[in-house]
């Protein structure tokens, strides 16, 4: 039947990264200079909703719409998930001859974000692992999301790590071709039910330098790169690996504030210096660290992408404690808008 539509949805959540991804050794596969570490938020306030579809019947070739407004099919990243995906099912195809073609027919995929786009809210990251999460379903891929991981990360970098809920670690592996650059998941949300991420929306305007132009100007130019790759991101790699297990809030805080501190710094080291935070920002660290000292332990954990928005971790018990500093400290800064996105980072990316 020439006519018929087949069709999948999914959705994918936006994960945050505490030990941070920055630089690429290889371009064209989004192989990384170094490892990283994020956690995946619940799906309640920040995810990419996505329907994969597919026809012999489309007749005007693959095409994507975000939020509604066509978008470009035709750049590298997008072709490569769309050629490793087509290639899965191809080879099932071959294997089981009564299965319909849906390789050789043209897709359509249309994407919902709920939250801001390229406003340094990862959203290529859902973005990306929804396309793939979407086009694995319709095409009943067998594959786990580890190996979708490999096709995800062709997309955007960080959205390998959002086909897993909890704790995951991106490792990046030693191969050309990109086969051991991959997404673990280290624990499950459940493991450490407790924790929080409260989104402090500073901005919602498009960032001003892209990852990718910042990670190319980065690695070109900056020496504290050097370090950050070959010293402090491996040694901040274990002491976050031992932080989620051990479920120690106040060695995870430290290690995502200094890994955010450490990433920022080689942002400030290119040449010409690259500026994600602003004032605001930079209030919202002032207010962490004022926190934590009057509470005489660690209740909060700053951290910032590639834009000024403040992600603050935090555990469930110290809500009204980490709220109320929000409001009292940075709710009278100009262009400070504190959304109440709480988010428990409690959800699984959805299968
Ligand atoms: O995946 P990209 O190319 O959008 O890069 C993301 C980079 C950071 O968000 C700054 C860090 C990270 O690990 O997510």
């Amino acid at each position: 039947d020439s006519t018929k539509v087949y069709r999948a949805s999914t959705t994918a959540p936006v994960n945050i990264a505490v030990v941070k991804y920055w630089g690429k050794r290889d371009t064209k596969l989004n192989l990384p200079t170094n490892s990283s570490l994020s956690v995946t938020l619940s799906q309640a306030d920040l995810r990419t909703l996505t329907t994969a579809s597919c026809s012999a019947s489309y007749s005007d070739g693959d095409n994507l719409t975000l939020n509604g407004e066509a978008s470009d099919v035709s750049g590298a990243r997008t072709q490569a998930c769309f050629r490793e995906l087509r290639t899965l099912r191809a080879s099932a195809e071959l294997a089981d001859p009564s299965l319909p073609k849906l390789s050789q027919m043209p897709l359509r995929i249309a994407s919902e974000n709920n939250f801001p786009t390229a406003a340094g809210l990862a959203s290529s990251a859902a973005g990306f692992a929804a396309l793939v999460r979407a086009i694995a379903n319709l095409y009943e891929l067998r594959e786990s999301p580890t190996e979708l991981s490999i096709i995800a990360r062709q997309g955007s970098g960080s959205a390998c790590r959002s086909l897993f809920g909890g704790y995951v670690a991106w490792r990046m592996g030693s191969l050309a071709d990109g086969s051991d650059s991959l997404a673990v998941q280290l624990a499950e949300a459940s493991h450490w039910p407790e924790m929080r991420a409260l989104i402090l929306i500073v901005s919602t305007a498009k960032k001003g330098v892209s990852s990718t132009s910042g990670m190319q100007q980065t690695v070109a130019t900056s020496g504290l790169f050097k370090e950050r790759i070959s010293a402090v991101v491996p040694s901040h790699m274990d002491a976050m690996e031992e932080a989620i297990d051990q479920k120690d809030f106040a060695k995870f805080a430290d290690v995502a504030m200094r890994d955010s501190n450490s990433f920022h710094a080689t942002c400030a080291d290119t040449y010409p210096p690259i500026f994600y935070m602003n004032d605001v920002s930079r209030a919202a660290i002032r207010a962490v660290e004022l926190v934590n000292r009057e509470a005489g332990r660690t209740v909060a954990a700053y951290t910032f992408d590639a834009g000024p928005n403040a992600v603050i971790y935090h555990l469930e018990k110290d809500k009204d404690l980490i709220l109320g500093a929000f409001k009292s400290v940075v709710g009278g800064v100009d262009g400070w808008k504190a959304e109440d996105t709480e988010d428990a980072a409690t959800a699984e990316a959805s299968k």
